[in-house]
């Protein structure tokens, strides 16, 4: 039978030292985190995945889709790189998954950078929401249909209005399959709420969020980062996509956060 962790999602591996984990947004791919790996990969190892279905990776594999399995996959994927310990840096759904990473494995994480995302679980309309949208997108065989909303819902007013920032957004979620989008909507509509886990993190914990997401409300993550112990808040004036909205403030803040605790593994 085939297992998640036997068909494992691609990953890019550049630079060398301390590795970090980067982790995408729904409907992206691991480019999204192009910006971060071209400031920083000379301080530290940048590994970055692609969801199934989207990027180089292959589509989903067969079984239950969890947030649980992706992250059983991505550490059978550290282990085939021999990578002990890592930084993890999530942005939304890659939030998710870093909690999921937390539950399974937390002595793998040296560090967390939690970044427009949040603890809980879905409210029952924001389930029926995600499964009506996978739903559509296998039925219609395409995720054209998700393009425009999705754009809509990810980036802030003034980033929609940017062709250099928009265009590439709508050019990854297009590299979807309908696969994997419907994947990730049922794996995120499944996910366990982390509420309970955010009083048992104790390794450095950054916290970002952008002043106009759209997706996860401003006060949610201020009330996120209260509940980590010793975590730092930034707040980026942006969009759901931080990293990319506001690449500049966005890699100050991660790097300022990341290099010293590399430097001290
Ligand atoms: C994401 O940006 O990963 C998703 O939009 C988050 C979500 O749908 O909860």
């Amino acid at each position: 039978m085939t297992t998640h962790a036997d068909t494992l999602p691609a990953v890019h591996d550049t630079g060398s030292g301390s590795a970090v984990l980067f982790l995408h947004a729904f409907t992206l791919d691991a480019s999204q985190w192009d910006h971060q790996v071209a400031a920083l990969s000379g301080d530290v190892r940048c590994i970055r995945f692609d969801c199934w279905g989207c990027g180089a990776s292959p589509p989903p594999p067969a079984g239950d889709p969890t947030l649980d399995g992706y992250a059983r996959a991505v550490l059978a994927t550290l282990d085939s790189l021999r990578i002990d310990r890592v930084s993890v840096v999530g942005i939304s759904m890659g939030g998710y998954l870093a909690f999921a990473l937390w539950r399974l494995a937390p002595e793998r994480i040296r560090a967390l950078a939690l970044c427009s995302t949040r603890a809980a679980a879905d409210t029952d309309a924001a389930r029926g929401e995600r499964l009506a949208m996978a739903e559509r997108v296998e039925r219609d065989r395409s995720v054209e249909s998700i393009v425009e909303p999705m754009v809509e819902r990810l980036l802030g007013p003034q980033a929609r209005g940017e062709a250099h920032i928009a265009d590439p957004v709508r050019g990854r979620i297009r590299r979807c399959s309908p696969a994997g989008i419907a994947f990730a909507q049922r794996a995120m509509a499944a996910r366990a709420d982390s509420t309970e886990l955010l009083a048992s993190i104790d390794v450095p914990t950054l916290v970002v969020a952008g002043t106009q997401d759209a997706i996860i409300p401003l006060p949610e993550v201020r009330a996120m980062s209260d509940k980590i112990t010793g975590s730092r808040l930034v707040e980026l004036g942006c969009g759901h996509l931080c990293n990319l909205e506001e690449p500049r403030a966005f890699n100050a803040a991660l790097g300022e956060f990341l290099v010293p605790v590399a430097a001290a593994s």
